[in-house]
């Protein structure tokens, strides 16, 4: 039996070192939490149902071009990824409001954005994951304003893959998080995962505000059948290919 050394453990994954210092593996777990870990829980299945979600979606993005840490799925739980350099942010795009860009612009839940809004948040935990404005992420040289363009221009690129892909399952992509690391060559690519707990899904047959989430707000503001939305989002992503 092989023993793995852990490297980090993070909210809702572990990742473990390899025999290879350039492949790392992720382990999804079913633990799930909210607003900055300040509620707890675990949806049974969810680690199982996101590695799948992840896999089949890097998989998507691979064929259209977009470079990822994605190697391969392993086991029900576990995927080998590229290691890379995490950049401290996270990069939000958004198609129609939704959660904060509601709470703090006044726009009501659900209208169309005219186009996609990207935002960079600073990965930071102790501070809350703030958002950042583009001289505040220049002045903290998260990264440079060349990787900024880059980054801005591979997550709209993201979103012209994921978004007629989530159509084809009858899910609207109203925003989702990405997040992206350097390679060993200083390249940036789409890292961590994407998954209902990175992304909001609303289900296209369903108009009832609550009914329709199939994504981690079921979680959050406490909707039930949380585990089977999930399991729905996988089904329907797994059936489909671009
Ligand atoms: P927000 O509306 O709360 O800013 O979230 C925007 C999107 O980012 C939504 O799809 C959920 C996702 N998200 C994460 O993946 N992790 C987080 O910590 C937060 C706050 C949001
Ligand atoms: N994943 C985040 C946390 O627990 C927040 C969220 O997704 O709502 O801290």
């Amino acid at each position: 039996m092989t023993v793995r050394s852990k490297l980090y453990e993070g909210k809702a994954k572990i990742l473990y070192a390899t025999d290879d210092p350039a492949v790392l593996l992720t382990y999804f777990k079913d633990d799930a939490t909210a607003f900055n870990a300040q509620k707890r829980g675990s949806i049974e299945g969810k680690g199982s149902f996101n590695c799948a979600i992840a896999s089949h979606l890097f998989k998507q993005l691979e064929a259209s071009g977009i470079a990822t840490h994605f190697i391969e799925q392993t086991s029900a739980n576990e995927m080998r990824v590229q290691a890379v350099n995490i950049v401290p942010l996270e990069v939000v795009v958004r198609n129609i409001a939704a959660g904060s860009l509601c709470q703090q612009t006044g726009l009501s839940l659900g209208t169309v954005l005219h186009q996609p809004l990207v935002e960079f948040y600073y990965k930071n935990d102790a501070l809350g994951d703030p958002l950042l404005t583009l001289d505040r992420l220049l002045l903290l040289a998260l990264a440079t304003a060349e990787q900024v363009t880059q980054l801005r221009a591979m997550a709209l690129k993201i979103n012209d893959v994921l978004k007629p892909f989530f159509l084809q399952c009858g899910i609207t992509l109203v925003d989702f998080k990405l997040e992206f690391g350097l390679d060993q060559q200083q390249r940036l690519i789409l890292a961590d995962e994407i998954s209902p707990d990175t992304c909001r899904l609303w289900n296209q047959t369903d108009d009832d505000p609550k009914q329709r989430v199939m994504d981690k707000d079921r979680f959050r503001h406490d909707l039930g059948d949380v585990a089977l939305a999930y399991q729905q989002v996988m089904e329907r992503v797994l059936q489909h290919t671009l």
